[in-house]
């Protein structure tokens, strides 16, 4: 019973906090006059397999919409299967850095081992493994490179919300005190933009092709900031300490790719695209620059952070942890990755982030 003395002394340092004792003294007599059953069962609770679930469901969904961009602008091997690359896009890409296709294979490789491995655990724990694949309906780029399989996500017709560029480079506001925050890319809220070449049509004009490779390094960013935010606000709700481990372990991962995106979308290629009038403005000028702008600040600047009565802090934001699934699903939802798919599958993500923003920390 090794796992019994850890729970032991946690329970017990809880007991003596809430009734103001102290010491190494009070620690041993609560924890003797604790039941063992207490310390007998060390497995998820029912809140942590619910938010697992919802992280499976939401990895599943990144695998899907990665492998669309690996298939098409990354590396073609064996560790990520199924397409064969489209020369005029990765080039378009490679614009912004020349490692662009190794990234975009290593990010997808990523998400498919994080929802492997979590549908995994829930299996051995016992629990039902999360399976999206009834909702695999949505068609594929007909652009050279791409598998011609149907899938969960749709490239073709993104609203990308570009706002956590100023949001992680203010100083005095932060998300969950309610602020708001202005788009990088005023243009990408106005309208739907293909993220990937829809067809081979979309491979020119260069400018055409260019500004679908620079929707996608922002796409990129403003994915893995919503894993970067997603995992230690779920977190705050995980009781076993081994979800914990899960959580704290998978969810700095997003924060890398973050922040791998995060400087990458600092390179896009300012033009306009001839084909929609799509602007991406140079953000080091006016009327961009400054801090709020200026493409290499890529780090989290300091901020309020908890109380405005504390030092600013430079953190992860937002990470309050109320209805933090559900906020999710509708950011996904609002970007327009969902466009074309079925009731079914969005009463079964709604059930998913439903279950999870439930989920409590249990004493
Ligand atoms: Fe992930
Ligand atoms: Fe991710």
């Amino acid at each position: 019973m090794k796992h019994v003395k850890p729970l032991n002394f946690s329970t017990s340092r809880r007991s003596f906090l809430r009734t103001g004792l102290a010491g190494p003294g009070a620690v041993g007599l609560l924890a003797g006059a604790l039941p063992s059953a207490a310390f007998a069962d060390n497995s998820p609770t029912r809140g942590d397999i619910d938010i697992l679930r919802f992280l499976a469901a939401a990895e599943i969904i990144e695998t899907d919409l990665w492998q669309q961009y690996n298939e098409l602008g990354g590396i073609q091997d064996s560790e990520v299967p199924g397409g064969s690359g489209n020369p005029q896009y990765t080039k378009a890409l490679k614009k912004l850095d020349g490692d662009m296709d190794q990234y975009i294979h290593d990010n997808t490789e990523d998400e498919l081992t994080h929802f492997t491995f979590i549908n995994a655990y829930l299996v051995s724990k016992g629990a039902d493994p999360v399976n999206l694949d009834q909702f695999r309906i949505l068609p594929s780029s007909t652009a050279t490179g791409a598998q011609q399989i149907k899938r969960l996500t749709n490239l073709m017709q993104l609203t990308v919300d570009t706002t956590w560029w100023t949001r992680y480079r203010s100083r005095t506001k932060n998300p969950d005190f309610g602020d708001t925050f202005p788009p990088a890319i005023p243009g990408l809220l106005q309208g739907q933009f293909p993220a990937i070449p829809r067809s081979n049509h979309d491979l020119t004009p260069t400018r055409h092709i260019q500004a679908i490779a620079n929707t996608a390094a922002f796409h990129f960013a403003t994915i893995e900031q919503g894993g970067t935010s997603l995992y230690p606000a779920l977190a705050q709700r995980v009781t076993n300490l081994e979800v914990l481990r899960i959580l704290l372990s998978i969810g700095p991962t997003e924060t890398a790719h973050f922040q791998t995106w995060h400087d990458k979308a600092g390179n896009i290629v300012p033009l306009t695209d001839p084909t929609n009038g799509l602007v991406f403005p140079d953000l080091n000028k006016s009327p961009f620059g400054g801090e709020d702008f200026q493409t290499n600040l890529i780090m989290p600047e300091p901020t309020v952070f908890l109380s405005g009565t504390l030092p600013v802090c430079s953190i992860i934001r937002p990470t309050a942890t109320e209805g933090a699934a559900m906020a999710a699903l509708k950011a996904l939802t609002d970007d327009g990755l969902f466009i074309g798919q079925s009731q079914g599958f969005f009463t079964t993500l709604h059930d998913l982030a439903t279950a999870a923003d439930a989920a409590q920390r249990e004493f």
